[in-house]
Order: C-alpha cells, then structure tokens, then sequence
C-alpha cells in the first residue's frame, strides 16, 4: 500500500495496453492492484533472443526481465550526440546505486543500430566507458519490437538519425509489480538513483531532495549548463574523467577556439586542428559529443569555465 502510494505521486504509469486496462477497469489507479488486473508480464513483453556483449545469448523476458528490477537506456555506438552522455551519465549513476547495481537492478542499453552493433562493437564501447553493465544487440525486428512495447520507440521515429534521436530515456521498470515509470537518462545521477530507490521502495534509501533545494534558482545558465551537459565526463580541478579536466581551459586555449570546439569538435577534426585531433586520440577516443548548443549558451559556458578557472 504505501509503496503504491508513493508511485501514485510520482506519476509512474503502467504501460499502454495493460495500462489502460488497469486505469480504466479499477476505480482507482492509485489502489493495490487487484490480483487480476492483467499487467506487462509474459504474454506482453516479447521473449526475443538477444546477445550481450559477451556474446552470450539471452531471452528477453526470460532472461533480462522475469523478476527482476531494470533501467533500460536504447543507444548505438557511432551515435555523436546524447548516447555518449547518455553513457557516461549512466556510469554515474551505476556509481551512485553501488552494491545494488546487477542485485536490486540491472541496467541494460540496448543498441538500436544492431547491424553495427555486434556484440565486439558494444564491448568496446562499454570498455571505453567503464561501463560494467549488460550491453544487447539482436535482429532489428525484435529490437523494434521491445523498443515499441516499452514505449520508448514509435513508428515515424528514425532514431538513428542525428535529427530525430531516440531521445535519452531511461524506462525503469519492476517486473513483478508491472511498474513502470520512464525518465530522462540525462538526469542529475543523484536524482535517478534515489527516484529509482523511491520507486522500487528500498527501505534505506537515502532521501531525495526536491529539484528546488538541489538547484537553487541562483544558478547562472552557464552552471547550469555545465552540471546538466558536461559534468558526466569533465570536473573542473578534480581530475580527467571521461574527458580532460577543464580546470584552465580557458588559459590555455583561444577563446574562439574554444566556442568553434564545444560547437562541434567533430568538424573541428574533420578540417585537421591538430589540437583536437591530439585531444582525441588520447581520451580513448570517445569523442567530446555534438549537443547541439546555440552560441549564447556556449558563451555562457565560457563565462563559466572562466571564473571557475582563474586562480584565486
Ligand atoms: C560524453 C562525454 C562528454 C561530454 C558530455 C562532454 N565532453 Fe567535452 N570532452 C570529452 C572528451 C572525451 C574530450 C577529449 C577530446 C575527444 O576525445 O574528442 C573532451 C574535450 C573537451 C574540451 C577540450 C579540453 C582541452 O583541454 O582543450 C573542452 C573545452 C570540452 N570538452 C568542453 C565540454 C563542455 C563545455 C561540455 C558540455 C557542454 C562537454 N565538454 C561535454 C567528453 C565529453
């Protein structure tokens, strides 16, 4: 009951089809379900074969969903935009669940370009990432498939595409109860990590703090930027992470170099700078990612680097 309740105020949503059954059969959607509510389970979700990045066949609902807890992140490996911060994001918040990754939940990405994404191809990537959880690829059917039944794919989407990605969703779902509630995979780490324990009712869950205590509206957009785009791979003085530490960028760097290299470093490669190139080739090639950002935001985020990086 108390459990039910906290997920009635998160908003958390059964799945269409089963979903709407339960809203619209129960008085309540906030009530304990009722034993015969029917609820994504064996008969819903489809038992497609899919391989790891061990190579190592698995079935979907049998092997990945069946009374389990899961975070389910669609992803593929030549993506240059949000995948790669998707990732990382994603390291951070493996970090933040601890001992209870792979235990109280697994976490799954999912490629969405299988044909590239042979088991080898997820490997090295998840390596690159220090990423220590389960990579999948499979036929392109059954991956749409899953993608359609959890909600997160649709049939006019292209999702490989740079202009219509899949978007950065996390589906966290619990199998037994048919809960399921998505989220931005971008998202504070701390945040989905204690969301994800409210969500799945762990007892010594630390928590969670309200968006307005954690993001005081001081924030200037060039911190805020930072924090919500950068922060997944680059610390300002506290050491290389994914990317370099950014602690003196702006002093050993042109400004206008910078602006042209957080626009888009990958054109910046394509037309020889040698920095970039050299940048590249040693941070295990994961690329700074293209985000898309306008000019006045990467002025501000400038601005940013800038007074976090003068010596005091
Ligand atoms: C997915 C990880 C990732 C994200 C997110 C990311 N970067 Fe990077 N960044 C890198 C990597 C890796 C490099 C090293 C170059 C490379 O591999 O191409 C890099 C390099 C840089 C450099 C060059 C550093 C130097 O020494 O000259 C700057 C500046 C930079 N990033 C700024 C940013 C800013 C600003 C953001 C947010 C808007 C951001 N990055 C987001 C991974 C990331």
């Amino acid at each position: 009951m108390r459990r039910t309740a906290l997920i009635g105020v998160l908003g958390a949503f059964l799945l269409a089809g089963a979903g709407a059954t339960a809203a619209h059969d129960g008085a309540h959607p906030s009530a304990t379900p009722a034993p015969s509510v029917k609820r994504p389970g064996a008969g819903y979700f489809p038992n497609v074969e899919l391989l790891t990045q061990d190579g190592r066949a698995v079935r979907f609902y049998d092997d990945l969903l069946k009374g389990k807890s899961v975070a389910i992140a669609f992803m593929f490996t030549s993506c240059q935009d949000v995948c790669p911060l998707e990732t990382a994001n994603m390291v951070q918040l493996r970090r933040q669940l601890g001992e209870r990754a792979g235990k109280d939940i697994h976490l799954y990405s999912i490629s969405i370009d299988p044909q590239t994404d042979t088991p080898a191809a997820l490997k090295a990537y998840a390596e690159k990432f220090g990423a220590d959880w389960t990579f999948l690829t499979g036929q392109p059917e059954d991956i749409k498939l899953i993608g359609k039944k959890l909600g997160m794919i649709r049939d006019r989407d292209k999702p490989t595409s740079r202009e219509s990605h899949h978007g950065a969703i996390l589906m966290i779902g619990d199998e037994p109860t048919g809960q399921w509630t998505r989220n931005s995979a971008v998202d504070n780490p701390r945040f989905l990590a204690a969301r994800i324990g409210t969500f799945l009712g762990w007892r010594d869950n630390a928590p969670q703090r309200s968006y307005a205590e954690a993001k005081p509206l001081t924030l200037d957009n060039g911190q805020r930027l930072f924090q919500s785009k950068c922060s997944a791979c680059h610390s300002i003085g506290r050491g290389d992470r994914l990317g370099p530490d950014l602690a003196g960028v702006t002093d050993r760097r042109e400004r206008a170099w910078l602006a042209s290299y957080i626009a888009d470093s990958g054109k910046m490669r394509e037309q020889g700078d040698a920095v970039a190139i050299a940048l590249h080739n040693k941070y295990k090639k994961i690329g700074m990612p293209y985000l898309a950002l306008g000019s006045s935001d990467i002025a501000d985020l400038i601005s940013y680097l800038q007074t976090r990086s003068t010596p005091q």
